[in-house]
């Protein structure tokens, strides 16, 4: 597998754990399973700390390599992705079933939706973008 295949099969990961979070949220799952969301919140934050580094390497080798990304954006967004992460693990790691709760219904909910439209956007860019497919396939070894 090279870089982008490897990039495109951890968004599929972490969408699947996405979609499990998102479902163990909903109203039909009354009371909550805590640990369950617990354990589907760290396997997606590991997932995605791991995603990140090599992302923002990748990204950096593409664009030194002339390729138009909008890389400032997406650095933004995952600066701005930690944050609502960072809400979720201090309350997931608090005990606390309240806060827990409160968190995933606020930072929970703006991260399932941005962390979907950003692979979304970052997926378009990486296929969209001015380099040709082999110059990637080569810097991709
Ligand atoms: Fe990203
Ligand atoms: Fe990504």
């Amino acid at each position: 597998m090279n870089s982008v295949e490897r990039l495109l099969e951890e968004h599929r990961q972490m969408e699947r754990q996405l979609e499990e979070l998102e479902m163990s949220m909903s109203e039909d799952e009354e009371p909550l399973n805590v640990s369950h969301i617990t354990n589907v919140f760290r396997k997606l934050h590991n997932l995605w700390n791991e995603h990140e580094k090599k992302e923002e390497d990748f990204f950096i080798r593409l664009k030194n390599e002339g390729a138009s990304l909008p890389f400032e954006k997406v650095l933004f967004e995952h600066q701005e992705l930690r944050g609502h992460k960072k809400v979720l693990n201090d309350a997931i790691n608090s005990g606390s079933d309240i806060r827990i709760m409160v968190a995933l219904d606020t930072d929970g909910r703006m991260l399932i939706n941005k962390l979907r439209k950003h692979i979304e956007d970052e997926e378009e860019s990486i296929l969209n973008n001015s380099l040709n497919i082999n110059q990637i396939k080569n810097l991709s070894r």
